[in-house]
């Protein structure tokens, strides 16, 4: 009942863990695996090894959290032994990476690509790293020449994963129109500061907002995607439970990425999720979530 087809990915739910949260090492990516999600997306990698900022890089909200990791990842090299305990847990793994131009993110796609993973996700939202992800992610030429080279250097799904902090998101997701699928969205560029302290709380000032509050913005960027291109999108942003997930569905997702919610409602969300949803459509009297997509758009 809960399976979908992303282009050529076949998953058996819609639930794909998100980028960032708990998927550096292959062990733990398995074990999400095991624990129900239908798809993996991998933390995203670079080029060279990366420590990340110095600490406080996460911060607990009411709304969400806010961090500002610094993309830390162990470097391409080293990445290969992860991806393949990875793909133990039997559902398609999908390789995020960064970089700062088109001839980077085709060497790290390639790699991704040699190493089994199923598909490649292109961090181009990341909204705290000097020279890699929204930096890239809103210069509209730079974009489309990524995309277009590292479909010439792979076979596998490009999904591009773009940001929501620019005026017109539509405009992005057309200089990528190459990719197989569109995953919106990363997290917005935020900050807090510690009124006794004096000080903004994360070292690096900085950082990106994800959880509740990001819901809204998500739901509005899938939905104005959706309307304008034909191409499958992963819905991603303040996911918590059956019905935030039903709700992108309907904006236009044909899947969604959780992450946040790890944090709030632990390693179990998935089948809890998976469950909530499946309650909701044999209630609505629907089979398939293919018969969901969209059917909250308006002309
Ligand atoms: C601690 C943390 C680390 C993240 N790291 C990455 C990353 O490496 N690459 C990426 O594309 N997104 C990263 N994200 C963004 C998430 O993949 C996701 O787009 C965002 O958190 C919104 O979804 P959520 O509200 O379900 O967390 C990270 C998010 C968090 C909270």
């Amino acid at each position: 009942m809960l399976d979908v087809d992303i282009g050529k990915l076949h998953l058996k739910n819609p639930l794909i863990l998100a980028s960032g949260i708990l998927d550096e090492s292959g062990e733990t990516m398995l074990r999400i695996a095991k624990n129900g999600a239908g798809g993996i997306v991998t933390k995203s990698i670079g080029k060279e090894p990366r420590e990340g900022y110095e600490n406080p890089v996460v911060y607990e909200l009411p709304c969400g959290l806010l961090n500002a990791m610094g993309l830390p990842n162990p470097g391409i090299e080293n990445y290969k032994d992860e991806i393949k305990i990875a793909k133990e847990g039997g559902v398609p793994i999908i390789g995020s990476i960064f970089g700062s131009n088109p001839e980077e993110f085709s060497y790290l796609a390639k790699k991704m690509e040699d190493y089994g993973a199923d598909a490649v996700e292109l961090n181009l939202s990341c909204p705290h790293a000097k020279g890699y992800g929204m930096e890239v992610g809103t210069d509209l030429e730079l974009v489309e020449e990524i995309i277009n080279s590292v479909k010439r250097a792979v076979k596998i799904p490009v999904w591009a994963k773009l940001t929501p902090n620019t005026n017109n998101i539509v405009e992005i997701a057309k200089a990528a129109e190459n990719a197989d699928a569109f995953v919106l969205i990363n997290t917005l560029k935020a900050m807090a500061i510690d009124i006794d302290a004096k000080r903004p709380v994360l070292k690096n000032v900085f950082g990106g907002l994800s959880g509740k509050a990001i819901k809204p913005i998500g739901v509005r960027a899938v939905y104005e995607v959706y309307r304008e291109i034909e191409k499958p999108i992963i819905g991603v942003g303040g996911i918590e439970n059956g019905r935030d997930a039903i709700e992108y569905i309907m904006a236009g997702a044909s899947a969604v990425e959780i992450g946040t919610a790890l944090y709030t409602r632990g390693i179990e969300v998935f089948k809890e999720i998976a469950k909530e949803i499946e309650e909701w459509m044999n209630e609505n009297g629907y089979s398939k979530i293919s018969d969901i997509v969209g059917i909250a758009q308006v002309r």
